[in-house]
């Protein structure tokens, strides 16, 4: 067989394979037979690079280092809905729509409003060409890589052999001929075991896990690399379709057709008649929802008759011919078996409740934050109460109240201890604020904190140095501050429990491998209140070293653009108390970089003050390290191109920017042209 007929087969067989196991949950073969079949196929790309098909499944995820997100103007506008909490307002709703349409008959269909994140898909003949958030309702983002990574959205739409309605020929012309264009929204969200998996796998490499599902979702869709986007293994359910060539009757018929062209729709609806059987949906689905894998905030009601919608309108923010009936957040009720007191990084004390574990929105949950000793008193919640949890829009669910009559008779109230559960220093309390504090700074706890956070994979990012070795190297004073750290033995820290010569030697050479982190990732990592890794960026492109921040005057740093006075106070202090400077010694002695990097302060600088786009992909850098180079040469790199920008350097596969740059008369740099301009010796 020759190849382009034998990728045409391949193509076909694994996008159906994929359809079956993303969209309909019943794959035919095993995993491994899938893999072994997309192995020949991109084999044969390779090989073939002219023959790549554009719905080909190779082509789902994309490289593109300079991926960003252009704006783009939706068809239609995405609307929001109208929101309703009570079965009064729905009944309110379906009277307004009797009102507007006397003597139509009226049906709805109920579905549910999937807590995810609003998608747009438009198709031009079959294919998938674009995926765009919603936005602000109006203009939306173009993140068309990221969304070709949701395996439950074809690439191509699968051919209709039968029509929908009542106009024959449109179906059947379909089968060969599918509609030149279309749009379809729906709801990208994380089922409860995939972000459960996510959030393990964040805290493990100590990232603050996501809140909740949402959040996970909209974070994962405007990542910048797509290939991390395909990790998050993001769910679809499409819930509208519009085409100009193909207008079904209802919008029952719309979901009905949207299954068969290959899309994932949420089987849990219901064609209703009238507002009891819209009712009974609701009530229904609040006591299911538990039982769902992902989450839902409510449902929506919408007139099936498109016409009637059509005659109905809509609002400049939402259409009269849907609306949304919202559940209240998921509670569930427990015992709370003990109060424990966590001190944190920074030294403040949180008091944390240890529950009997129960089922909340989808996952067991075994504790729960009190906040402050405000809180516990505020709501008088005791060792030993049952308490009703609630989970809003944090991970960690929260005790909503007591309840009272299950409280037994001998139960005492909750004391705040005076001292540090930890280091037993006095607690302080600032009266500007409801956080109580252990203000010694050599306490384990912070220190364990604080060394956490030095060694986390967005600061120092030294591997194997995990929350174990940690509380070991604190507890068993081989180290007293971060400085100490790059003073650690082999020996000693062979000696350590569950510790083999081998692990120890890799924690050094990690340690060692860190001495080449920038200036700006070790300011950030010092753990300095109020300095995170933006502000960090910015204090050291703008003093570049340690020293002349600690010898500049608050007012001075709080100058600069975006450094507000409590950063500058902050650091200010931080820099001028002796122990602080003694740890900055040490790592000064280790070799840490506490100055930015030379060039950008005594080289030369090709690129002073110009405005620099970079776009397309280079051999020599990925894109953060051609923005840090153009930055150390003097240059300020921009996104976008626009009358201000004053060089583009374009890599391979350069797009729509550089043809912007060609239409505004913008010099243009390829990457040998670019490197001649700075020389080759800037050039790495
Ligand atoms: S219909 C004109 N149906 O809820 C509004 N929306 O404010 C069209 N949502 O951002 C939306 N599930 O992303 C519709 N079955 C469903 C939905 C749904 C979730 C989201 C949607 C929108 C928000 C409504």
């Amino acid at each position: 067989m020759p190849p382009s007929d034998r990728i045409a087969q391949l193509v076909e067989q694994l996008n159906e394979h994929n359809y079956r196991y993303a969209v309909l949950n019943d794959p035919v073969i095993s995993d491994r037979a899938y893999d072994a079949l997309m192995r020949e196929l991109s084999d044969l790309e390779a090989r073939h690079p002219d023959l790549i098909q554009p719905d080909s499944p190779t082509q789902r995820v994309t490289s593109d280092l300079t991926l960003q997100f252009p704006t783009v103007q939706h068809d239609v506008p995405m609307l929001s809905l109208d929101n309703t909490y009570s079965e009064d307002e729905l009944r309110d709703f379906e009277d307004r729509i009797r009102r507007e349409l006397p003597d139509e008959e009226l049906q709805y269909v109920a579905e549910l409003k999937i807590d995810g994140v609003a998608l747009s898909l438009i198709y031009e003949n079959g294919l998938l060409t674009r995926g765009v958030t919603r936005g602000n309702g109006t203009q939306g983002e173009d993140i068309t890589p990221n969304v070709k990574t949701i395996k439950s959205i074809p690439i191509r739409l699968k051919a209709c052999a039968e029509s929908m309605s009542a106009n024959d020929s449109i179906g059947e012309g379909l089968f060969s001929n599918p509609v030149p264009y279309c749009e379809i929204r729906g709801e990208v969200y994380l089922d409860h075991n995939t972000f459960d998996a996510i959030n393990v796998q964040r805290e493990k490499n100590e990232e603050n896990p996501f809140a909740n599902p949402r959040n996970a979702t909209s974070g994962s869709l405007k990542l910048q690399d797509a290939q991390q986007v395909a990790e998050r293994r993001l769910s679809f359910f499409a819930y509208s379709f519009r085409s100009p060539s193909m207008q079904l009757s209802t919008h029952g018929e719309n979901l009905s057709y949207l299954e068969r062209l290959g899309l994932p729709v949420n089987t849990n609806r219901a064609l209703c008649n009238n507002i009891d059987d819209i009712i009974a949906q609701a009530r229904e689905w609040e006591e299911e929802r538990q039982k769902l894998e992902y989450d839902i905030d409510g449902i929506v009601i919408k007139v099936n008759n498109i016409a009637q919608q059509n005659k109905l309108g809509a609002t400049s923010k939402s259409p009269r011919w849907a609306i949304s009936y919202k559940y209240s957040a998921e509670q569930a009720e427990t015992v709370l078996e003990s109060i424990t007191l966590q001190v944190g990084r920074t030294g403040v004390v949180t008091p944390v409740a240890n529950l009997e574990p129960v089922q909340l929105a989808g996952t067991t949950v075994s504790r729960a934050t009190l906040h402050n000793a405000e809180e516990l008193e505020r709501k008088d919640i005791r060792e030993g109460d049952t308490v009703i949890l609630e989970k809003g829009g944090d991970v960690i669910p929260k005790v909503v109240r007591v309840v009272k009559p299950k409280r037994a008779k001998d139960a005492i109230a909750f004391v705040f201890p005076e001292n540090c559960p930890v280091c037993n220093a006095p607690l302080t309390k600032d009266e500007s604020e409801v956080a109580i504090r252990c203000d010694n700074s050599q306490c384990p706890a912070q220190l364990k904190g604080n060394i956490r956070h030095f060694a986390s994979r967005t600061a120092m990012d030294i591997e194997g140095l995990g929350t174990v070795l940690v509380e070991q190297l604190v507890d068993n004073e081989l180290v007293r501050d971060v400085g100490d750290l790059y003073n650690l033995k082999l020996d000693a820290l062979a000696d350590l429990e569950r510790m083999a010569e081998k692990s120890a030697q890799n924690v050094l050479d990690a340690l060692d491998a860190s001495k080449t982190r920038p200036f700006h990732l070790v300011l950030f990592a010092l753990g300095i209140r109020h300095i995170g890794a933006t502000v960090a960026r910015t204090l050291s492109d703008n003093f570049h070293s340690i020293d002349r921040l600690r010898d500049t005057p608050p007012e001075e740093i709080e100058a600069v653009h975006e450094i507000g006075a409590a950063i500058a106070e902050s650091i200010h202090t931080y820099l001028n108390i002796d122990s602080n400077w003694t740890i900055i010694e040490k790592l000064r002695a280790a070799g840490i970089a506490l100055a930015s990097e030379a060039p950008a302060d005594t080289g030369p600088k090709p690129l002073e003050d110009k405005t620099v786009v970079v776009t397309g992909t280079f051999t020599r850098w990925g894109r953060q390290q051609a923005q840090d180079l153009i930055r150390a040469l003097g240059g300020k790199p921009t996104s976008s191109v626009s009358g201000k920008t004053d060089l583009v350097i374009a890599g391979e596969k350069a797009g729509s920017k550089r043809t912007k740059a060609e239409q505004l008369g913008i010099d243009i740099l390829d990457e040998e042209s670019f490197v001649k301009l700075i020389g080759e010796e800037n050039a790495s």
